[in-house]
């Protein structure tokens, strides 16, 4: 079914429609300083395919909420605990409810958490419920920072992979992200890159329009033209709207903001008792003062609760015991081992989200016995990267493997694995891996993705790619003094089995 979205008019004068199947499939990036009219683009793209798809907002300012009079939106207060807001997201893809999360009133760090909690419960519904919601995040910056901030790091990477997970995999799942943003330099690069559909508003700075013209595919003298766009109008480009470069203006709107922007009006009369109206309380402010009532506790994150609930039961006779449980570390590591092993045999694993995987790693090493404390997330993500490489005991033990362990440091941790296993085939001096093999390793079936990966490790001075004369794939790592073994790159992946052939 082709269903064209109204979104205004087209400097022609004809209507700027957006496909909206494609763009389910290809998502769409929006970008213009404040005040450019983001926000009343979005409002415009959600009221006109309000009766076509479901629809999920993430409104960092409560400005949506307005959404729920007129088109039934459900408004979720974000206040609640990361797990509630999960389970929350898991029912609304399978009753197919568009909502808006209402994120007003938070901190971001609050903000952040909750929102990862949400799209991370999309993200993970039940296969049975994949069906198409357009998902909105407004302000994206905030959720998906170029640079760690004041927030705390743990928040950005769970709020970061939240975004990498609805912008890099959610289309399979029927998720498909459709980010606003001020700043283009302030939004993480991979989140931006997935974004096939551009709406480019009133853009200053020099940096923002580097930024555009890169994604774009623009000469960066081409990008000046946004900064002369006024409120309203923007340029178009992607499989959903127009091939070419279309300037665009929004047309109208049904619902209002609940912000609206300050307007200029006359100051009062000038009064000779301006001191007194402001230090003195007025006749209505004399009531006793109240109390704030405390801020609400910080919501527990669910690994933190996991991983609680995972740790073996204080012994009440613990006089004759000593203080702390005696275990073989070898022993348990070990275990450990054992168990990554389980779960990696498991050839669902490399699709499945490191939340997941985490909280049956969990269980398993219940299962297992597994003596001590249970490995925190952050412990368990750079295991699971580096069991994904498969480096055997004696490499594992090795400088070079130690320097390349340090190098993939730099990397967020969804990237690392992918980084790990190219060097582990240029430490032992194997053939560099096909692309098939490092879409796995990422959990996607994309072999261009895992192309952009290299591409990105290389922007990063990790690493150096080249071709030989027959085509196959040599990566170097100048750090590491070593290089795989030629490979080819379109070799299909014996591990992923029939599936990639399927793809
Ligand atoms: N196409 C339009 N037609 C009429 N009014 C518009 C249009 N676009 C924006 N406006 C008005 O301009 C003001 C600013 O727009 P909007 O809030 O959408 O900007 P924004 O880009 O989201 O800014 P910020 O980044 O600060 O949130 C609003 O009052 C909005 O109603
Ligand atoms: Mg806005």
């Amino acid at each position: 079914m082709k269903v064209g979205i109204d979104m205004g008019a087209t400097s022609k004068g004809t209507s700027a429609l957006l496909d909206l199947e494609e763009l389910l499939a290809t998502r769409l990036l929006v970008q213009g300083n404040s005040g450019s009219g983001k926000s009343h683009l979005l409002r415009r793209l959600l009221e006109q395919s309000a009766p076509w798809v479901q629809q999920c907002v993430i409104d960092p300012e409560g400005d949506f909420v307005t959404l729920a009079e007129k088109f039934g939106h459900v408004v979720v207060d974000a206040v609640r605990t990361e797990a509630e807001l999960t389970r929350i997201a898991g029912r609304i893809r399978q009753h197919r409810v568009s909502v808006v999360l209402n994120l007003e009133g938070l901190d971001v760090e609050q903000q952040m958490r909750a929102a990862a909690a949400f799209l991370g419960g999309m993200f993970d519904a039940d296969r049975d419920h994949w069906y198409p919601v357009l998902v909105v995040v407004d302000e994206a910056q905030l959720f998906a920072p170029a640079v760690a901030g004041e927030v705390s790091d743990e928040a950005r990477k769970i709020s970061l992979g939240a975004m990498t997970n609805l912008m890099c995999r959610g289309r399979k799942r029927g998720l498909a992200g459709v980010i606003a943003t001020q700043r283009l330099a302030k939004l993480a690069k991979n989140v931006a890159a997935e974004a096939s559909n551009f709406l480019m508003g009133r853009t200053f700075l020099d940096i923002d329009m580097a930024r555009a013209a890169d994604l774009l595919g623009m000469e960066r003298r081409q990008a000046e033209m946004f900064r002369d766009l006024g409120r309203g109008h923007f340029v178009a480009l992607g499989p959903a709207v127009s091939r070419r470069p279309l300037p665009i203006t929004i047309g109208t709107v049904e619902t209002s903001p609940r912000s609206v922007s300050p307007k200029l009006m006359p100051l009062p009369e000038a009064s000779d008792d301006a001191r007194d109206l402001i230090f003195k309380p007025g006749a209505d402010e004399a009531r006793p003062l109240v109390r704030r009532p405390p801020p609400p506790p910080t919501p527990t994150p669910t690994a933190d609760i996991l991983a609680q609930l995972s740790r073996p039961r204080p012994q009440p006779e613990a006089s004759a015991e000593p203080m702390f449980p005696v275990f073989d570390e070898a022993e348990r590591d070990a275990l450990i081992d054992t168990v990554m092993r389980g779960i990696l045999d498991d050839p669902d694993a490399a699709f499945r989200s490191v939340a997941v995987l985490y909280q049956d790693f969990l269980v398993r090493c219940r299962i297992s016995r597994v003596p001590g404390e249970p490995l925190p997330l952050v412990g368990f993500r750079r295991k699971l990267a580096v069991a994904r490489a498969g480096v055997d005991k004696e490499t594992a033990s090795g400088e070079t493997w130690q320097q390349a362990l340090a190098l993939s440091e730099s990397l967020t941790d969804d990237i690392q694995g992918v980084f790990l296993i190219v060097a582990q085939s240029a430490v032992s001096g194997e053939p560099c891996p096909s692309d098939a093999a490092l879409a796995r390793a990422y959990g996607s079936h994309s072999p261009s993705r895992a192309r952009r990966l290299l591409t990105y490790f290389e922007e990063q001075g990790l690493l150096v790619v080249r071709t030989d004369f027959r085509g196959s794939r040599i990566v170097a790592f100048p750090d590491l003094g070593c290089e795989t073994a030629p490979g080819d790159p379109n070799r299909p992946d014996e591990l992923a089995g029939d599936r990639t052939a399927a793809e």
